[in-house]
């Protein structure tokens, strides 16, 4: 998929430290792309070691000059393998600037099949990293007295979806979380911001749920009939980011298309 890089330069982010869970794919390998195309020191943790590669390779090729990305192939269902990979990448760097829990796993099931197993299961992967990572990052952030968490909800917190009840539990959970940890954080100048997207067209949405047909049907809702890339998403994330949002925390932002 061709993706544009961001036409703005924040002169922010470079140098800075950003850590990124989930980033080997979708959104999160377009963000990846994005702050290492700002300047910034990137750290990614995934547990698709061939889709890591893959990115570690095109970044290689893209921007050959850079020395700047870190990479630990973890399970962030391990909290404390999570915790430890935040240590390291700071340790790394010599810094932690930013941290983007961007990690999810939207897989649906039928209501009536989830057992408790696959209910904390799907807690575990899609709402307990952002705290682990977070209680990790505030170590380094409150030193600095500075820093900005960036949290991936979903509109699906707002509106719903169908079979997805544990992920649209955790996804509101987050709403809630950013809300929480930006009143905790603000006295040390951290900020902690949730972005809320629509249904964007990364490769394995495209290749799971979003048919032409399903796109059709959503669009009809969207105020903009447009199709959403991660790299429109990765923008985003850049300015809440950067300094530039520097007075922005416990907003929950949602980059839809006017589709809520
Ligand atoms: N794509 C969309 O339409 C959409 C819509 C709303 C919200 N979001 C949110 O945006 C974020 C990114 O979405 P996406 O579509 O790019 O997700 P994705 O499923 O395409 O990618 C998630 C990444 O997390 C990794 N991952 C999964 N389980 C892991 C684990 N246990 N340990 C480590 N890594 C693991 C995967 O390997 C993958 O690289 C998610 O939080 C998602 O909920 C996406």
């Amino acid at each position: 998929m061709i993706e544009k890089q961001a036409q703005t330069v924040y002169t922010s982010l470079k140098g800075r430290v950003i850590f990124i869970t989930g980033g080997a794919s979708g959104i999160g390998a377009s963000m990846v792309k994005a702050f290492v195309g700002q300047g910034a020191k990137v750290a990614f943790v995934d547990i698709d070691e061939s889709a890591s590669q893959n990115l570690l390779t095109c970044i290689a090729e893209k921007f050959p000059e850079n020395q700047f990305v870190w990479y630990k192939n973890t399970d962030v269902t391990d909290s404390e393998a999570l915790q430890s990979a935040v240590d390291e990448a700071a340790a790394f760097f010599d810094g932690f600037d930013v941290l983007v829990n961007n990690v999810a796993n939207d897989t649906r099931q039928d209501v009536s099949n989830v057992s408790a197993y696959d209910w904390h299961k799907c807690m575990q992967v899609n709402l307990d990293p952002a705290f682990f990572a977070s209680q990790a990052a505030f170590k380094y952030m409150r030193e600095n007295k500075r820093g900005s968490i960036i949290n991936f909800s979903s509109i699906t917190a707002l509106i719903g979806l169908e079979q997805g009840a544990g992920y649209v539990t955790a996804k509101a959970g987050l709403v809630g979380m950013t809300k929480a940890l930006a009143r905790d954080f603000g006295d040390y100048n951290i900020r902690v911001n949730a972005i809320l997207p629509g249904w964007i067209a990364t490769d394995r949405q495209l290749a799971s749920w979003l048919t032409e047909e399903e796109e059709q049907r959503w669009m009809e809702y969207m105020a903009l009939k447009k199709r959403i890339l991660p790299a429109d998403v990765a923008k985003l994330a850049l300015f809440l980011a950067s300094d530039d949002s520097a007075l922005i925390t416990g907003q929950g932002i949602n980059i839809d298309g006017g589709r809520t």
